[in-house]
Parts: C-alpha cells; structure tokens; sequence
C-alpha cells in the first residue's frame, strides 16, 4: 500500500495500486538516477514512453533542467545521453517511444519575455533568440530527426517515426507558414527481435489522431502532459502483459498512471519535486 503523505526528505517513493500494481519515483537527473538503478542492478525495463522537456521551449525551474542548452548540439548529446542510460536499462526485446517537437530559431537577439505556459518565470536570452547559433534565423530547427539520427549512430535501431495528428490542439499564431499540427513519437528498439504488436493500430498505422487536451488528472499540474490515449496506444503495441515502463521525464506521471491502470507496474524520474510530489498524489489515489 502506498504512503498516505509524501515525505519531502526523500528523493525516492513507492507504493502500489488497489489492485497490488507497485510503482516507484525517484526525484533527480534521468542520468543520474538512471546509472543509481543500474549499479544497484535495478530490474530493467520492458517498455519506456517518454517525452523530454523540448528545446528552448518550458522553463519547468529546477536547476539542471535539460532544454536551456547554449547549442543545438549540446542538446541533442544532452537527450542522447539519457538514452544511452535508458538502452543500458532496456531489456533487449524492449522498445522505446520517444515524443520529440521542434523548435524555430529566432535570432531577434531580443528576449522571448514571459515563459507563456509558466507566467511566473522569465526567460533571460534564449540561445533561440540569441545571435550565433549557426542556422539561418526564421529555421525550423529540425530537432527530432538530429535526435533520432544521433541516437542511431550510438546504436539505436529506429523503427518507426509515427506521426501524431494534435487533434483539436490550440492553433499556432503564424501567419507566414503552415501552423503545426502534429510531432514526432519515435518508435526505438536495440536488436532485431522485440515485442511488438500491431493489431491494435491497423488502419492507422504510423499517423496517429489523438486529440492533444490534457489528461483530467494532470489538468493543472503539468503543462506538457501527455494525452491518455498516447501512453495507452504505445503500451498495446509495444509493452506485453505486466511488463515494467519507464518514464525518465515523468512529469505528472501520465505514463505511470496509465501504466498502472493497465496492469503494468511503473517507474517515474523527474527533477522536479513538486512535480514528483503531484505524481506522487495522483498515484496514490490509484
Ligand atoms: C515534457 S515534461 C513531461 C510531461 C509528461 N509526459 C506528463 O505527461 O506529464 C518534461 C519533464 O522533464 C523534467 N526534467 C527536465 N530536466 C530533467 C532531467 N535532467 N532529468 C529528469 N527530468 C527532467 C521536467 O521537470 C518535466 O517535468
């Protein structure tokens, strides 16, 4: 059964479900934590459903946060680098779902100002307004596929780039192109034979129409949940019966909640304590 309050001296909580499904969080670095579990011979994992903070995009206030990188660079390797980690930790039938989004360079050399998902915070100059970061200024950036493309040179085998429709997402105010309606959800495996089940997306394949509005238990919490519907559908194709899932960004814990819900136990890392503390919440109601 889990705590009934959250113990703010720790770094790390369990409980489990009313139907006896554990889950684990463990407030830090995904590096970090993640090179803690392996030393400790931690189980590994059937299935990770994640989705990293974007570049230049939230200001989620804790130091350490990845996203702020002064180079497009620094943040690729910084992604790349907790997916080592989460290979390390991966069962070798395992699979890996990775949400990605972009990121356009400014290079107003002016600050963006307030943070529009987070009024409390500022931000200073964003290496995305600043001058000098090597693309031509108005770029799409093209930051999932530099991801994916760095993770396959240290030995990922990128299977499928799914295609997720933002259904009935807020719109972009862009005037002078397209307005995005969809991301990227990278579907990662380390060896050629691994659990996969594509039944339950016949039809649709590798473009996904899930409408982009905020779980009820997270509305609030976090603003870049993840969709119910998304964990749900990566775990039916992706992750057998009662197989363990990781989130190294867990956020409101989405990935956990819905793991568990399923039958899954779960495991969530985030740097955030107050984040740790809201998932902590919403699992223990479960
Ligand atoms: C896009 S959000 C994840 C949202 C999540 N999918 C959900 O449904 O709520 C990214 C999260 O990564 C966390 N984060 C940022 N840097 C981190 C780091 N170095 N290690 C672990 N977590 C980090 C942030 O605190 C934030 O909660």
């Amino acid at each position: 059964m889990s705590l009934s309050t959250f113990d703010d001296n720790s770094d790390q909580w369990r409980g489990s479900s009313k139907r006896g499904i554990p889950w684990e969080i463990y407030q830090g670095d995904a590096v970090t934590v993640l090179k803690n579990l392996s030393n400790s011979s931690h189980e590994k994992f059937d299935c990770v459903i994640t989705s990293p903070p974007y570049y230049w995009l939230r200001d989620y206030g804790v130091e350490g946060q990845i996203g702020h990188e002064n180079t497009i660079d620094g943040y690729v390797r910084a992604i790349a680098e907790v997916m080592d980690e989460v290979n390390n930790m991966l069962t070798n039938d395992g699979t890996l779902f990775l949400n990605l989004g972009d990121t356009y360079y400014s290079g107003k050399g002016k600050s963006h100002g307030i943070d529009p998902k987070n009024t409390a915070r500022r931000f200073g100059l964003r290496a995305v307004d600043a001058s000098g970061l090597g693309v031509p200024r108005k770029t799409m950036i093209g930051i999932p596929w530099r991801v994916a493309l760095e993770m396959i040179s240290r030995g990922w085998v990128l299977r499928s780039s799914i295609i997720w429709v933002k259904e009935k997402s807020l719109p972009e105010s862009v005037m002078d192109r397209p307005r995005r309606k969809y991301e990227f959800i990278f579907m990662f495996v380390k060896d050629r034979h691994y659990y996969f089940k594509r039944e339950p997306i016949q039809g649709e394949e590798d473009v996904w129409h899930i409408p982009d509005k905020p779980n009820s238990m997270s509305r609030g919490k976090h603003n870049a949940a993840f969709p119910d519907k998304l964990v749900q559908r990566c775990l039916d194709i992706g992750c057998k019966e009662g197989g363990l899932v990781l989130d190294p960004f867990a956020g409101s814990g989405t990935t956990l909640r819905v793991s568990i819900e399923s039958g899954r136990p779960a495991i969530g890392i985030d740097l955030s304590t107050d984040y740790c503390r809201s998932m902590y919440e919403s699992l223990s109601e479960l």
